[in-house]
């Protein structure tokens, strides 16, 4: 099997054509995959006909799966499969005029490492995902804030919403600045939709920095805008990327399914220069 390969954007974002994710993987094509992976960060396969098994299966070729506390499922018998339906979403998060810059399940100890995400049911028009180069985004910083920022680390707050499952999990706070641990690239770690604030700063002086680097993540220059279809899939890396659902399809059920593969033995590193 050759895959084709068409690079969307030049740091960020790749079609991979030339694949049936029905079928499964050699260990040769995983191991392709994961490297186009850690190049491009998000992947995006069209017109793959594959349930929620094969889904699963797909995801499962990275990975542990994660079972996330507070998703819906489609299929109690597949937990790993998480169901990503407005409807849930405003139930639990509340109306949402607009999506948020976020990595999945930064509130963890160990966020998981990435995902892959399957259209289910999709508005005639609307709804696309936005994902944002962290790498990218962190070089484009003017070197002086580039310095001030690096040994910050930030709050990740998914507190409200573990309550209403009845999760505990504490709040914790991670470095700003990563190292990827398989790429060695420094990237920001953060998440706009779990009240980032910087550990010993005042809340003025937070806010002005999460605005300002809130700023550089909207610039278009450091993202890929995929536009869904049915039997479209997402595979990214949530180490290196942030993404952005757009909602803008009013009141239509759009449904995904979303399976979460978890951090592996791979610790992530922070950034080399901090560790010296
Ligand atoms: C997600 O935020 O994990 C899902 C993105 C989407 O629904 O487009």
């Amino acid at each position: 099997m050759t895959l084709h390969i068409t690079r969307l954007e030049p740091t960020i974002g790749a079609e991979i054509a030339g694949i049936d994710l029905r079928e499964p993987l050699t260990h040769a094509l995983r191991d392709e995959l994961r490297q186009l992976l850690l190049t491009h960060k998000v992947l995006f396969f069209r017109d793959q006909a594959i349930n929620t098994e094969q889904q699963i299966a797909f995801a499962k070729e990275f990975g542990e799966l994660y079972v996330h506390p507070t998703t819906q499922q489609n299929d109690p018998t597949k937990p790993q499969a998480h169901l990503i339906e407005a409807q849930d979403e405003r139930k639990l998060y509340g109306p949402r005029i607009s999506g948020r810059w976020h990595t999945d399940t930064s509130w963890l100890l160990q966020p998981t490492l990435g995902a892959v995400l399957r259209a289910v049911d999709l508005p005639e028009v609307g709804g696309d995902t936005l994902w944002a180069d962290a790498g990218a985004v962190y070089r484009a910083l003017p070197d002086d804030l580039r310095a001030e920022i690096d040994n910050l680390h930030v709050v990740h707050d998914f507190k409200k919403s573990l309550d209403k499952v009845g999760y505990d999990y504490p709040i914790l706070a991670h470095p700003l600045v990563r190292t990827h641990p398989e790429t060695g690239e420094d990237g920001l770690f953060i998440n706009f939709s779990q009240n980032p604030s910087v550990i010993g700063w005042t809340p003025q002086q937070s806010k002005q920095l999460i605005d300002r680097l809130l700023l550089e993540f909207n610039k278009p220059e450091h993202q890929v805008r995929f536009k869904w279809r049915p039997g479209s899939v997402a595979f990214w890396d949530n180490r290196s990327t942030l993404h952005y659902p757009v909602y803008n399809y009013g009141d239509y059920p759009r449904r995904m399914e979303r399976v979460l593969i978890a951090y592996d033995d791979i610790p992530h590193r922070v950034r080399a220069a901090n560790a010296a």
